[in-house]
């Protein structure tokens, strides 16, 4: 297995371009199931989550090429499987983005529960919830759903609390639905808006998608499509952190600045100077951050993508900083990792309490989930020494080459083999 060693204390400088966004690409992928035929997609990004998508397309019967100079290919015209086995939705949850497709083109769809992970129990109740109002019939057994329906139809679903793959997985359903659907309290996400741009130029009718109202008027047949998917945000902010925290100078290319106006906000907050120039943003850091207090929330809110990463700044932060983690119940899990490279953070619940400036010195530590993973990668930047990061499959599922970008902006930073 691979770790990342990092040498700690590089001032990051120069320019880097953000990837594809990798949660618009699962579901754009999943979407292909709805038509019949080849689809086309750039700026997919390199990263474990899409090819483990591109092998659940592939159980199914479809066709996936991998992804090469960010363009996948889809074939959907052979599918015959409508099983998302458990070997791969417990590898990645975003697996459970085929159950809509599949019931809405096929009728029928059998996919493994998720069950918890790492951040959290993560249910996926108001999916089902939602296909049940459209009139499939849903059965729990053996670990699985199965879900069967001649042909959903429209409803009014009101979702209990914001979610963001349950409002693609409903959405991608009602596009073949007979009549409209209704989604109220639907998450707001760009990847949501992207889903439902993507699905219109299939030629379905989606609108409001990006709001918290949706509807779209079922129709009786969907094509395959060519996209080129947006910059992921997630990165971008996570390339954002990277450079004011070692005190750089970095323009972060081909990202949206609307897609991360709270992360900026924040960063400004801390005294970090941000701004927009050309097609990207350009941050230039400090040696000491002011601090700042920040909940994760729904988009447009702070992400909960961008929370651990947030936490290394704050490190750095003269006084204190209060974190409260309002998504997912267990998203703390980089916080013993940070002590042990000499931070001061208590955590209590969902609320953490982030302390400084404290010095950061190398360690080993171990990746935990993707965001945690981004996390200790950002630490070792900034740490006095050597950090081995073990484990960090969890850094490729999400990021395409990270430390191949870090390492272009000036970063000492290189893969060996690791022992766990
Ligand atoms: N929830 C339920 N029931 C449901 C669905 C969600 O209780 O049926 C709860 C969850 O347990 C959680 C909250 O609602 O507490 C929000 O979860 P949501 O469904 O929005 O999360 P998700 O769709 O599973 C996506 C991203 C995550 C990101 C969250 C929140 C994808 C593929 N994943 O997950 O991305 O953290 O939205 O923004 O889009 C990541 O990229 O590292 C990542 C975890």
């Amino acid at each position: 297995m691979q770790k990342i060693v990092i040498r700690g204390g590089a001032r990051l400088a120069g320019e880097v371009r953000v990837s594809g966004s990798k949660n618009a690409a699962l579901p754009i992928l999943a979407s292909s199931l709805l038509a019949s035929g080849k689809s086309i997609y750039r700026n997919v990004p390199a990263l474990g989550d899409v090819r483990t998508m591109g092998r659940l397309l592939g159980r199914l019967g479809a066709g996936f090429s991998e992804v090469t100079k960010g363009i996948a290919h889809v074939d959907t015209a052979s599918v015959s499987e409508f099983e998302a086995p458990y070997d791969l939705v417990k590898t990645m949850r975003a697996s459970v983005l085929v159950l809509g497709p599949l019931v809405a083109r096929h009728g029928r769809a059998r996919v493994s529960l998720p069950g918890g992970c790492a951040i959290g129990a993560r249910p996926i109740d108001q999916h089902l919830k939602g296909l049940a109002a459209m009139g499939a019939r849903i059965d729990l057994e053996n670990g699985y759903v199965n879900a069967r329906a001649r042909r959903l139809r429209g409803a009014t679903i009101v979702f209990d609390m914001v979610t963001v793959t349950g409002t693609e997985n409903l959405m991608m359903a009602a596009a073949l639905a007979r009549g409209r659907t209704t989604l109220e309290n639907a998450a707001r996400e760009p990847e949501v808006e992207e889903l439902g741009r993507v699905l219109n130029k299939m030629g379905a009718k989606v609108r409001g998608a990006g709001t918290s109202l949706v509807t779209v008027e079922g129709v009786e047949e969907l094509q395959p499509v060519e996209h080129a998917i947006i910059p992921d945000r997630i990165e971008a902010g996570t390339l954002l952190v990277a450079a004011a925290i070692t005190r750089g100078d970095v323009l972060v290319r081909d990202c949206l600045p609307e897609h991360l106006e709270a992360v900026i906000a924040k960063l400004r907050a801390t005294g970090a100077e941000v701004r927009a120039e050309g097609d990207g943003i350009r941050v230039r850091g400090k040696s000491e951050f002011k601090p700042a207090d920040i909940a994760t929330q729904p988009f447009p809110g702070f992400p909960t993508d961008m929370q651990a990463q947030f936490m290394v700044l704050m490190t750095r932060a003269r006084g204190q900083s209060v974190l409260a983690e309002t998504i997912f119940e267990n998203r703390y899990m980089h916080v013993p990792e940070l002590q042990r490279m000499g931070a001061d953070i208590v955590v209590d619940g969902r609320t953490a309490v982030v302390r400084g400036p404290t010095k950061l010195t190398g360690a080993t530590v171990m990746a935990t989930d993707l965001r945690a993973s981004a996390c200790l990668v950002l630490a070792g930047l900034i740490a006095e020494g050597k950090t081995d990061i073990l484990r960090i499959y969890h850094l490729d599922r999400g990021y395409d080459r990270l430390d191949k970008k870090l390492r272009a902006l000036g970063a000492d930073v290189r893969r060996a083999r690791g022992s766990l």
